[in-house]
């Protein structure tokens, strides 16, 4: 891992707007620069650096963050890799923390098991292309399935020779022992002996996202053979058949370039549709597709083509795969071959731009998709109908972006023949069950989702601001996160130490803010002053989210509020002093406010002449508190 020390120094070299301007053109505008948005089309410029806070916004596209995250989207890059790319950027040595020796190690482990592949997949190669046995049993097979030779190359395809020990004998010769053998899953015990792991195969070679051979298939060719069609490594320390996508080495620069992937079942569709020169397909090895595969794809592109056999296994396995593709919110269409079809067997029978127009004209959302197949196992069936609505509600409901959900809504009823009220409140249902299932949703969010009502419902009653006293709430959050650090009054009191005083017995309703107070509280109780740059890079990712939120707020109204109307809004830095006391003031009036309201419900019901009496010595000391708040409000406000 990156040492702590190390990520803070990055943070604090990495100016946003020379790691941005790498990238995208600035001008300077106010305090802040513009350019044109690299994350969405744009022809004037709507995407903002704040040099000062070190963060970027696009009012166009919404996409915001500080310099790392600007390379994580733009490049693609993981959390680590960003971090890395940083780094050289500006020749900070990396820092790692953690066992040195042990990290080293398993570093070492690893290397040794790619060293081991890179030879094994040469020795496979050698026997393809150079042994009497390959030539005429493997190189004769890939070549009768319409692979050349350039393609073959490319893609490493080998033999592994029918004989036991024939890697095992070539791999001892070159100094490798069997224990390393056993470790990269290249050989394994019979009758107590050491024998290679695939024989009398042709075998393909597995990358992974750098290129690194991490894994083999070999596939029979036997014509009565009783094992199993292909035969896969076993899972090793850089290996895992959940979190790999076959050819995604070589297909990622061109997924990227055209923003779509083509996602096939097996290798040899792969290979063909590279060598016909569709070149962003992967394969996700005849599994449905897992939640790494699909975080995977998404580092490249939002927009995945399925390509399935028409048979009904292909079908039920495309299905199967869709809902997690939808909760990572990809766009997902499936085209499905003219069944006993994979891409492979058709392209032996079509050009590629024949394949390429039979995409384009039988892609459909597989949402649809999945309400006709349902459909048409239903007709005439009242139950069964039923379960198809409940069923596709279901799928709706994984759809996080809202604008598209009440699209598909609106497109299922109709395709389904039913109401779309009937739909959008199953959607609306299953969508609260699931908020409420997952405890750590806060309060908020539970509160803004959309109310079980049809769209054309009185507006008032729709609650999708956040209620209660959560606006204020933010407002002192906002100030925090901004100003916390800079300190106010004569005796030089931090905003921080004020709130974290002046808010002791408060309780905020909104679970986030609160922590972030908790967390404001011990800060100041160990005089650690925080400014805002140490919230945007918190760890906690929530933190740091809200974070970048709140600090373009001001921004958030207009950013060309001030041109629009001629006027010049004062500079937010000049207000924090009056902002913290009357934002803190308020918060507090509502809440002296509700709790007078309470006592009055209670003493209207109450017959108790002993409890009537503390009642009323609540009210009055809650009125006491009021008028002092109000005036203390009036005070800072008529200043
Ligand atoms: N697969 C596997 N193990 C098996 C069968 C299949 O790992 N025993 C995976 C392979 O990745 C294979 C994919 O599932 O490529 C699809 O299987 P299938 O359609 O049976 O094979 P094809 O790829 O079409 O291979 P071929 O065209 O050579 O028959
Ligand atoms: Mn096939």
């Amino acid at each position: 891992m990156i040492s702590k020390s190390t990520i803070a120094r990055i943070i604090d070299t990495a100016q946003i707007e020379e790691v941005v301007g790498d990238f995208v053109t600035l001008k300077k505008r106010g305090a802040s620069l513009i350019g044109l948005c690299p994350f969405h089309n744009e022809k004037t410029p709507s995407f903002y650096v704040s040099p000062s806070k070190g963060i970027y916004k696009c009012f166009g596209c919404g996409k915001a963050g500080n310099s790392i995250n600007f390379v994580m989207e733009h490049e693609h890059f993981t959390y680590p890799e960003a971090l890395e790319f940083l780094a050289k950027k500006y020749s900070i040595p990396i820092e790692t923390t953690g066992n040195v020796v042990e990290e080293k190690a398993i570093e070492l482990e690893k290397d040794s098991l790619y060293i081991i592949n890179t030879f094994a997949e040469e020795h496979f190669i050698h026997n393809l292309f150079e042994t009497d046995e390959g030539k005429t049993i493997g190189l004769t097979y890939f070549k009768e399935r319409g692979l050349r030779e350039n393609t073959i190359r490319k893609f490493k395809l080998g033999y592994s020779i029918n004989d036991s020990t024939d890697l095992l004998k070539a791999a001892s010769q070159k100094g490798f022992k069997p224990d390393q053998l056993r470790k990269a899953g290249l050989i394994t015990q019979h009758d107590s002996r050491d024998i290679d792991f695939i024989r009398g195969r042709v075998m393909f070679t597995i990358h992974n996202l750098s290129g690194k051979v991490v894994a083999f298939a070999g596939r029979s060719i036997k014509q009565n053979d009783k094992g199993p069609k292909y035969i896969n490594s076993p899972e090793t320390d850089i290996y895992k058949k959940s979190g790999t996508l076959y050819g995604l080495f070589y297909a990622k620069n061109e997924i990227r370039k055209l923003d779509e992937c083509y996602l096939t079942e097996g290798y040899l569709d792969v290979i063909t549709m590279h060598q016909a020169g569709i070149e962003n397909s992967v394969a996700s090895s005849g599994t449905s597709l897992t939640p790494d595969q699909v975080r995977l794809l998404k580092r490249y592109t939002k927009n995945i083509t399925l390509l399935y056999d028409g048979d009904t296994a292909g079908i039920k396995a495309a299905l199967r795969g869709v809902e997690l593709i939808l909760e990572e919110d990809l766009n997902v269409k499936i085209a499905v071959l003219p069944e006993g079809n994979d891409p492979d067997s058709y392209l032996q029978k079509h050009t590629a731009d024949e394949f390429k127009e039979f995409i384009a004209a039988n892609a459909k959302n597989v949402i649809l998709f999945k309400a006709d197949v349902l459909l048409k196992n239903a007709t005439n069936d009242p139950v069964k109908k039923a379960e198809v609505i409940h069923d596709m509600a279901e799928t709706v409901a994984k759809i996080p972006d809202p604008i598209k959900r009440s699209l598909f809504i609106h497109e299922c009823s109709q395709l389904m023949g039913i109401e779309e009220q009937l739909l959008l409140s199953t959607v609306n249902a299953l969508r609260r069950k699931k908020m409420q299932s997952e405890t750590n949703v806060s309060a908020q969010e539970a509160r803004q989702m959309e109310p079980d009502t049809t769209p054309f419902h009185d507006q008032d009653k729709n609650t999708l601001k956040p209620s209660g006293d959560e606006v204020q709430e933010r407002d002192i959050i906002r100030i925090l996160i901004n100003y916390g650090d800079k300190t106010i009054g004569n005796e030089g009191i931090t905003i921080a130490a004020y709130l974290a005083k002046e808010l002791e017995d408060v309780e905020f309703d909104n679970n986030l803010y609160q922590e972030i107070l908790n967390e404001n509280k011990t800060y100041v109780a160990e005089n650690i002053n925080k400014d805002s740059k140490s919230y945007l890079n918190h760890d906690n990712p929530n933190f740091a989210k809200l974070a970048q939120e709140v600090l373009f707020e001001h921004y958030d109204l207009s950013p060309n509020w001030e041109n629009m109307h001629n006027v010049s809004v004062k500079k937010p830095e000049a207000n924090y002093f009056q902002d913290i006391i009357s934002a803190v003031n308020r918060l507090k009036h509502k809440k002296v406010e509700r709790m007078k309201r309470q006592t009055e419900l209670e003493l209207k019901t109450e017959r108790d002449p002993e409890k009537v009496a503390e009642l009323q010595k609540k009210h009055m000391l809650y009125q006491s508190w009021d008028v002092a708040l109000a005036k203390q409000s009036g005070t800072v406000i008529s200043h």
